[in-house]
């Protein structure tokens, strides 16, 4: 994954929004989108509505971290220095999840099949279920953390994880293979979170609210080509494709 993920998977979001706007306006296909098929659409619809929630959440949450006093200036000075030396890079390379694989360009995105996607999506929310426990544990902990900013991250903790059941109960129904295999992403910056000078911890919290937007913006779209996938097929590739 390089630096230019974040930049293009807004343009596919953008151009999501239109194609969703196309296909509401398609007629359905009946015979597909029969009875045994209602439950996984069910389950789509909810999990779309959640990721928009939950990755909206985390925009919020980084935008009160720049924003509040609590750790802003360290926010600041952070993105800051990042700029002077054009190194943005080096937070995204921190991220934990940097091993999953998402694709960058169109062409990369149509050799996406349907499973790959529900296996990035099942990937990810999972590499993100322990991060979160510690984050709301850890901030807990923290002196001077601001009720606003607990009360975010305790809201993405439970909605990543009614989001990370529905994933689940939809992997169980179209490829229970996915769940067999254990990852080995592990997240080590739990030191650093409880690390005993404000400046290293508020640094974790700069990584930590960078890396689960990207990822949670990533998960969106992706969930947006499953259930576009499963509701109108192939076509979905052709109008997703962002034209650069
Ligand atoms: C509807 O689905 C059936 C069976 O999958 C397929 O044969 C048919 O071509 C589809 N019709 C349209 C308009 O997509
Ligand atoms: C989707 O969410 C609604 C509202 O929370 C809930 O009533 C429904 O049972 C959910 N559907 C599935 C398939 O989980
Ligand atoms: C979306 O997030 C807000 C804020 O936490 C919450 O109140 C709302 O219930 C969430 N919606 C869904 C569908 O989970
Ligand atoms: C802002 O935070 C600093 C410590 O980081 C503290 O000294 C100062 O009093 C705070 N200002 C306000 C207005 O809360
Ligand atoms: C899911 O992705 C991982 C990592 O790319 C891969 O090792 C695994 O085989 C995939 N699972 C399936 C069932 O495709």
């Amino acid at each position: 994954m390089v630096n230019a993920t974040a930049g293009t998977l807004l343009m596919l979001l953008v151009s999501n929004l239109l194609l969703s706007e196309k296909v509401a306006s398609m007629p359905m296909n009946v015979s597909e989108a029969g009875r045994s098929e209602v439950s996984l659409k069910d389950l789509f619809d909810n999990a779309t509505i959640l990721s928009e929630n939950i990755t909206k959440l985390s925009t919020d949450m980084r935008m009160e971290f720049f924003y509040n006093n609590f750790s802003s200036r360290i926010f600041s000075k952070t993105l800051s220095s990042l700029h002077k030396k054009m190194r943005l890079n080096d937070v995204f390379d921190k991220c934990h999840t940097l091993p999953i694989k998402t694709p960058e360009t169109k062409a990369e995105i149509r050799e996406t099949s349907f499973e790959d996607f529900l296996n990035m999506t099942f990937r990810t929310l999972r590499a993100w279920e322990d991060p979160l426990k510690h984050l709301v544990t850890e901030l807990s902990a923290m002196p001077g953390v601001p009720d606003v900013i607990l009360s975010q991250a305790k809201a993405i903790e439970a909605q990543h994880k009614i989001l990370l059941e529905y994933i689940m109960k939809i992997v169980s129904k179209v490829n229970p293979a996915l769940q067999e295999k254990e990852d080995s992403l592990v997240w080590s910056d739990l030191d650093l979170l409880q690390a005993a000078d404000e400046e290293s911890r508020l640094f974790a919290l700069y990584v930590f609210s960078y890396c689960l937007r990207v990822d949670l913006q990533i998960v969106e779209f992706c969930i947006y080509m499953l259930r576009c996938l499963h509701m109108h097929g192939k076509i979905c590739y052709i109008e997703s494709a962002p034209s650069f």
